[in-house]
């Protein structure tokens, strides 16, 4: 879906889990076992993971291509009374520079964009983490713009320590297809 597109669902309210969906279970487990710190969620949609770390203490920012959906996360950042530096970039055309060795935590769920792996990883703290969720492709499918293929994504991670890998069934209601999910730790 293009940028346009993902504005005029966030527009038009087709998906009410868009704005009420509770974050995915890997992002709570992950930021549970760490300290609060200077994180950064990469198109964060109506910033369900933004806004829940946040309310837990977490420095946040997030960027999305959709105004729409920065303007819901924003409004919702005021009704919870806290804080999230949430920015419109087109991250497809470079419009959210990453600055290098920037966050403890970089979140990027549900979205794929192959360009932005080395970025992504630069800009998170030496012994920081990274946290990516993608959609892959059925058992026996070819690798789409959307859809990493199987037995992939880790191979971005070479050289970083995974402290978790899988790859199945969604364990998150918002999504139906299967995932590929990794929490890496970047070289100290
Ligand atoms: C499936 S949603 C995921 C939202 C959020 N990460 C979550 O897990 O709830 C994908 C998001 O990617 C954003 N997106 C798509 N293309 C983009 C682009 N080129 N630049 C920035 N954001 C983009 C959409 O606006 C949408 O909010």
């Amino acid at each position: 879906m293009t940028v346009a597109e993902w504005n005029e669902r966030y527009r038009t309210r087709e998906r009410a889990d868009d704005f009420s969906a509770a974050p995915t279970p890997l992002v709570v487990e992950t930021a549970q076992q760490m300290c609060a710190g200077q994180a950064l969620d990469v198109a964060c949609g109506a910033g369900r993971h933004a806004l829940w770390l946040a309310t837990r203490g977490w420095s946040t920012a997030a960027v999305d291509g959709s105004e729409v959906a920065i303007a819901a996360l924003r409004s919702k950042a005021e009704q919870l009374g806290v804080t999230v530096d949430a920015r419109v970039a087109n991250l497809a055309r470079g419009e959210f520079p990453m600055e290098e060795a920037r966050w403890d935590l970089v979140l990027m769920c549900y979205y794929l964009q192959r360009d932005l792996f080395d970025s992504l990883k630069n800009s998170v703290v030496p012994g920081g983490l990274a946290l990516v969720i993608v959609h892959i492709v059925e058992s026996g499918g070819e690798p789409t713009p959307t859809r990493l293929g199987r037995g992939v994504l880790h191979t971005y991670f070479e050289g970083w320590e995974i402290l978790h890998r899988y790859e199945g069934e969604s364990r998150d209601p918002a999504h139906h297809r299967p995932v590929s999910e990794i929490v890496a730790r970047r070289p100290a």
